[in-house]
């Protein structure tokens, strides 16, 4: 083998060595001293001069090149094997999510409730005419029905194990949360105080106060002698507890078909202007007849907030679409 096919198949090896095992191996075969190189270099002196001087130099070149390319590949060998960790450097931060601002509202409001001794109860976001309107003391001809404008759902798209909602009017998407009360009262006696937290729907165009999907908080007590102060109060601790101690009201009388007498409350946060927050009011004794409770035992107050409405005056939030826009830039914000 002359020392062309020497250098082109030991580098070709070398090159191609996949572990260090692998380079060693090489490295013996080409440079040991077995290798035909190295005796190539031991047999240089008993060569006559001319030859010699032709040999010696090109023999000698192709050893440094050899001795260069295993350490070169000895190197990228140790890179590879080495994790590229810089333990020195400061961690990378890692992203985690968190609670959209009606969650934390919402957590705030029921700890507020569950405080008083209020109980969480959940209801169905598809509801019939029945529950929606009619057992809340709103008749199909009543004006007050174009209060909530609704989105009817048609019989025949209820699955078998919606046949509760059969045979009691239309369906519907609950335009509120009251429907719960008298769900409630049909299955349990009181006394009793209730928060129904959940979404409620209405078909109407969406502006920056105006959504058809959002949430409220539908409040109820009944018991012997629940009354109108008590209301007020409850009212009070827990806008008291939410916006903090410096909060005003006003109670402004209201109407609303369920409620008898009715109130609107209105809050003022440092003297900036009134906001309208919530409606509420005696339950009326048509709801308590609906309920199969008798009007002349009992007494009840109810409430009903939105939620999007608080969080929005407790945030500073100008427009209520940008809950539902799914921007991160809005939500990372709270
Ligand atoms: N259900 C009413 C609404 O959606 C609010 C309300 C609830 C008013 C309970 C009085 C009592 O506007």
């Amino acid at each position: 083998m002359d020392i062309k096919d020497i250098e082109e198949k030991a580098l070709y090896e070398i090159g191609n060595a996949g572990s260090v095992e692998e380079l060693e191996a090489a490295r013996v075969k080409y440079m040991g001293r077995k290798s035909e190189l190295v005796k190539l270099l031991r047999s240089l002196k008993n060569l006559p001069v001319g030859e010699r001087k032709r040999v010696g130099p090109k023999a000698n070149e192709l050893k440094e090149k050899l001795m260069e390319a295993v350490s070169e590949k000895r190197q990228e060998l140790a890179d590879f094997y080495t994790p590229k960790i810089d333990v020195t450097k400061p961690g990378e931060r890692i992203c985690a999510g968190h609670l959209h601002p009606l969650t934390q509202v919402y957590r705030r409001v029921r700890d507020i409730f569950s405080s008083m001794n209020f109980s969480v109860v959940d209801g169905p976001e598809i509801e019939t005419e029945y529950y929606n309107f009619e057992a809340l003391n709103i008749p199909a001809d009543h004006p007050a029905r174009d209060a909530w404008d609704t989105f009817w759902l048609r019989r025949s798209g209820l699955k078998a194990q919606d046949s509760k909602l059969r045979g009691s009017g239309r369906p519907l998407l609950r335009t509120h949360t009251s429907p719960m009360q008298v769900r409630y009262m049909e299955s349990h006696n009181p006394p009793f105080q209730i928060i129904v937290p959940g979404r409620v729907f209405r078909y109407e165009a969406t502006d920056a106060s105006h959504e058809y999907n959002f949430y409220q908080v539908e409040g109820l007590a009944v018991g012997k002698d629940v009354n109108l102060a008590q209301l007020k109060y409850t009212i009070e601790v827990f806008l008291k507890r939410l916006f903090g101690q410096g909060i005003e009201f006003r109670f402004r009388p209201s109407y609303f078909p369920f409620t008898e007498p009715s109130i609107e409350v209105d809050i003022r946060l440092g003297g900036s202007k009134w906001l309208e927050m919530m409606g509420a009011g005696m339950v009326h004794r048509n709801v308590f007849d609906a309920a199969r409770y008798s009007p002349d035992d009992v007494q009840g107050f109810a409430f009903g907030v939105g939620l999007d409405r608080l969080a929005m005056v407790k945030y500073g939030i100008p427009d209520i679409r940008l809950f539902y826009s799914g921007d991160l830039r809005f939500t990372r914000q709270f």
